[in-house]
């Protein structure tokens, strides 16, 4: 696991756009495995700015998010899909047909569960999964405890989570229970994986990823056992390491 230390959260976002851009450029058809939550929103919007002044095109680029609630329409502005396209995939190039969320809101949540997996084989693996982390060490919605062979699933969230993320929602009842997620062992199996930790509420989780066990007690400890893993945190981050 390779580390970059960044000043702060305006560098960690120009770092981790510079590195997707070059994967972008690199690569004839890229597979990009997107994340939610407030980490990535600086890096999107550095991605955008970069269409917007012509110097990328993302009409090859397939898009693959992590997650998605259950029970919640993607018009919904509490979605992923409502954040993807506000933050990102509604502001650039890429064709609609190309960008893949799970389906939280239909009947059969077991089968759009094995389609979304099996979508990402025949897509031939995510070359670049940029990550977040939850304070608990999850990744994705992959909460303590989940077996790291783990494929998309559904999963009930923990009241922690639920907690750190009502702060998008008007209260916590309003929070969904549950989600489906990429599994820990379909995230492992990207090419490349770019991990992002900002802020102070991330130290202890940061430490515990670098200098912690591999356990399936934090899910993001998985990490260890890939060969390509980039982390870029900022110095509040790494304020305990
Ligand atoms: C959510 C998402 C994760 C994300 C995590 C951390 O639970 N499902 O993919 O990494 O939150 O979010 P934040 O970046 O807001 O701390």
């Amino acid at each position: 696991m390779e580390i970059i230390k960044v000043r702060d959260y305006e560098e960690l976002s120009q770092k981790a756009s510079s590195y997707i851009l070059s994967k972008v450029k690199q690569i004839e058809s890229p597979v990009l495995g997107l994340a939610t939550g407030s980490t990535p929103e600086g890096l999107y919007s550095q991605l955008v700015d970069e269409y917007k002044k012509g110097n990328i095109s993302y009409k090859n680029v397939t898009t693959f998010n992590l997650d998605e609630y259950t029970n919640i329409d993607s018009t919904d502005p509490n979605s992923y899909h409502f954040f993807m396209n506000k933050h990102l995939l509604g502001h650039i190039d890429i064709p609609k047909t190309q960008i893949n969320l799970p389906n939280g809101s239909v009947q059969d949540l077991e089968a759009e569960c094995l389609e979304y997996d099996e979508k990402i084989t025949r897509a031939g693996k995510i070359d670049l999964q940029i990550l977040g982390i939850g304070v608990n060490g999850h990744i994705g919605f992959n909460e303590p405890g989940t077996p790291f062979t783990s494929r998309t699933h559904i999963v009930t969230l923990d009241e922690s989570t639920r907690e750190a993320n009502s702060r998008f929602f008007s209260s916590i009842d309003e929070v969904p229970t549950h989600a489906i997620t990429m599994g820990i062992g379909t995230i492992m199996e990207s090419k490349e994986i770019l991990l992002l930790v900002s802020g102070e509420q991330k130290a202890d989780t940061l430490n515990r990823l670098l200098n912690g066990e591999v356990s399936e007690d934090f899910p993001a400890s998985i990490l260890h056992n890939h060969s390509k893993v980039t982390v870029i945190a900022d110095a509040a981050a790494c304020s305990k390491l």
